[in-house]
């Protein structure tokens, strides 16, 4: 059963709507708080000769833009060759094809040396992956000592994730299947283009497994407050909430009412591997 929802996610993210559907729906619409949250995470993680990162799950690669743009050495990696294709095209157009390293990969099953990188970046990827524990022990695993991990995703305790469900109900726009598990709320959607997971997080169970395998936690800060504006069509009202969303980061910034989590991890000496 596993490995068939696994093949499903494969399949629906190997094709190139989905990919587009995700930058048009998300990325372009929170550029601002997303280069302001890029700012923080290189405070936090970048040093002189520590900065080697993996953008696991690169997608079009607008983070890993984001990264070498801040002095990183950047490894991409994405299963999905339409997504490889899409990062490179981005990165060609903002001349910066040169500088990353992009390879097809898959988080389930990683090549890399045990303690290759020096930081991993997992952003808005594991939420579609149904093997959660595989694809974290991975991503642990290729760390080095004292190296950081940053993951963010969205939480299943978030204000919007109740209101979200409020609306679905009123549209009549929910998911196929939902499915109460280990790591949160698993929402099955038809895209039209093949089934795909997404998981309201339990941060707190997501925190503690990282910290079982031998992390530290450092801190986190949230990303969008609200994507309720994805399902509002007035422009103005779409305006006002996306001006929140920037006020929340900007001027609250308290995490755990905020759908988007990002969580920040160091490897320490206890690691052990899974
Ligand atoms: C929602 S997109 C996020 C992309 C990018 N991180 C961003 O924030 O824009 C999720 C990405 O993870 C990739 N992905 C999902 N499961 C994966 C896996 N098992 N191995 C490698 N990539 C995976 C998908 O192909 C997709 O490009």
């Amino acid at each position: 059963m596993t490995e068939i929802k696994t093949e499903l996610l494969k399949n629906t993210m190997s094709k190139v709507y989905w990919h587009q559907k995700w930058v048009d729906t998300y990325i372009n619409s929170s550029k601002e708080i997303y280069d302001l949250a890029f700012d923080k995470i290189r405070k936090i993680i970048l040093s002189s000769d520590k900065n080697l990162i993996l953008d696991a799950g690169c997608g079009n690669g607008v983070n890993t833009i984001r990264l070498l743009n801040r002095g990183f050495d950047v490894v991409s990696i994405d299963f999905s060759e339409e997504a490889l294709k899409l990062c490179k095209k981005n990165l060609m157009e903002n001349k910066l094809l040169e500088m990353a390293r992009v390879e097809k990969a898959d988080l389930l099953n990683l090549d890399f040396d045990d303690r290759t990188f020096d930081s991993v970046l997992c952003w808005g990827v594991l939420m579609h992956i149904h093997e959660i524990e595989l694809a974290l022990n991975n991503l642990c695993r290729v760390i080095k000592l004292g190296g950081f991990l940053i993951i963010c995703e969205v939480s299943q305790n978030a204000i919007d994730t109740f209101i979200g469900k409020t609306i679905n109900r009123i549209t009549k726009t929910a998911p196929i299947q939902v499915k109460k598990a280990k790591f949160g709320i698993e929402n099955w959607y038809d895209t039209g283009a093949g089934s795909i997971l997404v998981r309201k997080t339990n941060i707190k169970v997501l925190k503690e497994y990282v910290k079982s395998s031998g992390f530290d936690f450092i801190g986190a800060f949230p990303g969008q407050f609200t994507q309720s504006y994805t399902r509002i069509k007035n422009q103005t009202l779409k305006k006002i909430v996306l001006g929140y969303n920037k006020f929340w980061f900007k001027y609250i910034g308290i995490v755990n009412p905020s759908v988007e989590q990002v969580l920040i991890f160091k490897k320490n000496d206890d690691y052990q591997k899974n």
